[in-house]
């Protein structure tokens, strides 16, 4: 008898004539907590997506409990016991919380769906993970960390013995990210084994006991969390040791005391952040620093024309504007790389190519280049190279790339797009270690370019890294701004972010 519960061996995947996954083998133990970790496009989830019968293995073996299985669908996955719960959110927004947890295994009563118990149900669940959600809220009206949480929900209320969590703290805030280590560790306590897949090496060695490292769709290695450090993880994923480097401050220098590009006055968006001012030069990187759920994305929102401010003026150029939606704010010069990619950033049936230049096309257009494919094909492949996008052809869907890769074309889009100021959201959240530091870099040449950018980010390293000025958020209310060369440690900065 093996002794574990799981064992995926020599397994290949090829799509069309890209081989993905080369002689990948994976091995669970009862109970433990296994730590996937990669590059963006490494094959992380398209093992996974194999293990839970997303996709078919083109050749290898599936032992469960030292039995040979095929797994051919989500159904022979879920009659062994497996659930994931997927990168890109799998939750229909115009369906209730309930309806979501028992789509497709409805609770019936003869001939009816049962709703008394599927409620009764989906409420016992919620309660479990400590979500205080009712079981009738629509799921389009839930935030993106919510949303996240009742994908959880739906997996667990189901009887799992293997879970895989597919990045699933991108989109949480830190207190959420809590609550899900907790449930975790309680799942665990119950016997569920389950794969964790993620690029924040901090929550890795925090929650997994164990980890598989994939590079270009083969294994390097697998560690115990106790026998290693950070920086050997991020080699090996890497493939060499000289990273780790890339998050260096580099002091910048923009004219500190020319005009402001973009003043923010007395800003109320709602009754928690009712008096937001602060201000932006060209050429300044300005960081908003704060926990999730501060009030950062609310803030960003609101500049972009997606939320409507209650009060409050926003300037531009010394010129009060009012941006009514997004498209408007885009022709005053805004541009946002947002927190939930899915939902707002890209269009999935589009190419790679069309979705990198969609904000340009207008202005293309005006210029009569919209024709001119050689250029749009230029810039285009120099975004997949200077963000080292891995994908085989720019006319490819972009739902096919790996999420971290679909964020990096985000990114590019909006910076073909040449605004005045570019806001990020957590623009790395997916994003592997390698790409993250060129991400920086870039964000630092568009601003020593003449671009003003806000930044945010909760990884704290990344804000050290870029910022010039960073303003702390608590709670909605701004408690201080900073200027970077006086900030001396990461330390400094958190303590700054907490006080009230
Ligand atoms: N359905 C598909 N058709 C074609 N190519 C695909 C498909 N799914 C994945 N790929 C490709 O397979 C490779 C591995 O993708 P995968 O999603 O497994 O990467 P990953 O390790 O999960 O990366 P990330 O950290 O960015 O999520 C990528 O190059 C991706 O473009
Ligand atoms: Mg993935």
């Amino acid at each position: 008898m093996s002794q574990y519960i799981l064992e995926l061996k020599n397994i290949n995947k090829s799509f069309g004539a890209v081989k993905v996954l080369k002689d990948v083998s994976f091995e669970l133990l009862p109970a433990e907590v296994h730590a996937l970790v990669g590059g963006n496009g490494a094959g992380k989830s398209t093992l996974m997506k194999i293990m839970t019968g997303v996709y078919t293995k083109d050749s290898g073996e599936i032992i469960i409990n030292g039995e040979n299985k095929e797994i051919h669908s989500t159904n022979d996955a879920k009659a062994n016991g497996i659930a994931m719960i997927f990168q890109e959110m799998s939750l229909v927004p115009t369906l209730s919380i309930m309806e979501n947890i028992f789509l497709g295994s409805e609770i019936k009563k003869g001939a009816f769906r049962d709703v008394a118990a599927m409620k009764v149900k989906t409420k016992e669940v919620l309660e479990k993970l400590g979500l205080e959600l009712d079981p009738d809220t629509r799921v389009s009206d839930l935030s993106v960390g919510m949303t996240q949480m009742v994908e959880i929900a739906k997996a667990v209320s189901k009887d799992v013995k293997i879970l895989v969590f597919d990045e699933p703290s991108a989109a949480l805030s830190d207190s959420e990210t809590a609550r899900l280590f907790q449930i975790i560790r309680q799942l665990k306590e119950n016997g569920v084994s389950m794969v964790y897949i993620s690029h924040r090496m901090n929550e890795i060695l925090e929650i997994c006991d164990r980890v598989s490292i994939l590079r270009d769709g083969q294994n390097v290695t697998t560690l115990n969390t106790s026998d290693v450090k950070m920086e050997d993880i991020i080699a090996y994923m890497l493939g060499d040791a000289n990273a780790g480097h890339q998050f260096e401050w580099i002091p910048r220098t923009y004219d500190e005391n020319g005009q402001d590009v973009l003043e923010v006055k007395n800003l109320k968006i709602n009754e928690k952040l009712n008096d937001v001012s602060f201000s932006l030069k060209k050429g300044e990187i300005l960081g908003l620093a704060g926990l999730m759920g501060s009030g950062r994305t609310e803030i960003m929102e609101t500049l972009f024309g997606i939320r409507k401010p209650l009060g409050g003026q926003i300037l531009i150029d010394g010129k009060e504007i009012v941006n009514h939606s997004p498209a408007d704010a885009v022709k005053k010069g805004f541009g946002l790389v947002p927190e939930n990619r899915r939902r707002e950033g890209l269009i999935l049936i589009h190419s790679v190519r069309e979705n990198a230049i969609l904000p340009v096309s207008a202005k293309l257009i005006k210029h009569k280049i919209f024709n001119d494919d050689k250029r749009i094909n230029r810039i285009v492949s120099d975004n997949i190279n200077d963000l080292g996008v891995k994908t085989n052809d720019m006319n490819d869907e972009i739902s096919l790339l790996s999420g971290g890769n679909q964020q990096k074309i985000v990114i590019a889009k909006w910076l073909n797009s040449d605004p005045k100021i570019l806001m990020f959201d957590e623009p790395t959240a997916g994003v592997d270690i390698g790409a993250k530091g060129e991400i920086i870099k870039i964000i630092r040449k568009y601003a020593d370019n003449g671009g003003s950018v806000i930044f945010a980010s909760s990884e704290i390293a990344e804000m050290m890294a870029v910022c010039d000025h960073i303003i702390t958020i608590f709670d909605g209310r701004i408690t201080g701004e900073l200027k970077r060369e006086d900030i001396r440690t990461e330390e400094e900065l958190q303590n700054a972010i907490q006080r009230k």
